[in-house]
């Protein structure tokens, strides 16, 4: 049977305290325009400055953006150049800024990949902001959900192979993963019409709530974030237990 406590009628509003993001469809914004795909990847930075912006008045503690999938390798090699040097001038544009906001920037992601030059702007860029305790903002570059899980299996496997541990629970893992230092995220969204979460976060969205939209990237903007948050909060999130507007009347 289940206790119902006092306020069990009073559905409460969801909190969002993490939003992830996939930042969709830069290349058909130009495409449109008949512009090169490069300027809207470019518009789409001055998205992301308005988003990080529009997430702070809303309270949102952790936004998380997917900004290059360990797939997008597979472009042309000029479109994948243009895309990590638009990152390295955004991260030195914008980290005074971001700092100045009280916003913790870090990178999630391999970064094998990635030059000295890069590498070293995202490390200056994170200890920079590494006090800050504001919106905690979270770059997602070169990362895949598949890739966190085996690297986090990795780090396991190394911190315990001298151990007679034959057993490890989700805790354990989830240690590791790249995103260990967020709650996982209450809101999804992606723009640009397609429906799929293309190797994101494949661990954290076990019970996230997906807000699709067929906006471009470059044209959602402060008020689009707010709908998806309005949508957010008319749900009902039952994490696989029972609606709490009804938990009284299953009581006998
Ligand atoms: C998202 O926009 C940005 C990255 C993946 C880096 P796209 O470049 O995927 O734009 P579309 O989907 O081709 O319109
Ligand atoms: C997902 O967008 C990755 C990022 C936004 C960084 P894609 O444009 O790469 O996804 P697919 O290929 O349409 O699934
Ligand atoms: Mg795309």
């Amino acid at each position: 049977m289940y206790k119902t406590s006092s306020n069990a009628r009073v559905q409460r509003k969801p909190s969002v305290d993490h939003v992830a993001i996939i930042m969709d469809g830069n290349g058909r914004w130009a495409k449109k325009r008949k512009l090169p795909r490069a300027v809207g990847h470019q518009r789409g930075v001055e998205t992301v400055r308005e988003v990080v912006s529009g997430a702070t008045k809303l309270g949102i503690k952790y936004l998380t953006l997917f900004a290059f999938s360990t797939e997008n390798w597979r472009r042309p090699p000029e479109e994948v150049t243009f895309l990590m040097n638009l990152f390295l001038k955004a991260l030195e544009k914008e980290v005074k800024e971001l700092h100045s906001n009280n916003i913790r920037l870090r990178v999630v992601g391999d970064r094998s990949a990635f030059g000295k030059v890069l590498g070293g702007a995202i490390e200056n860029a994170e200890n920079m902001t590494i006090d800050n305790d504001g919106l905690n903002l979270t770059i997602a570059a070169n990362y895949g959900g598949r890739w966190d899980v085996v690297q986090a299996m990795n780090l396991l496997y190394q911190e315990e192979k001298t151990s007679n541990k034959d057993s490890f629970s989700e805790e354990d893992l989830s240690k590791f993963l790249s995103l260990n230092f967020a709650p996982d995220p209450d809101l999804f969204i992606r723009t640009g019409g397609e429906e799929r979460i293309s190797n994101f976060m494949l661990w954290q969205m076990a019970y996230t709530e997906f807000f699709f939209t067929d906006e471009l990237w470059p044209d959602f903007n402060e008020n689009s974030l707010k709908q998806a948050v309005t949508s957010f909060r008319r749900r009902n999130r039952r994490f696989g237990g029972v609606d709490t507007n009804l938990e009284s009347e299953i009581v006998a």
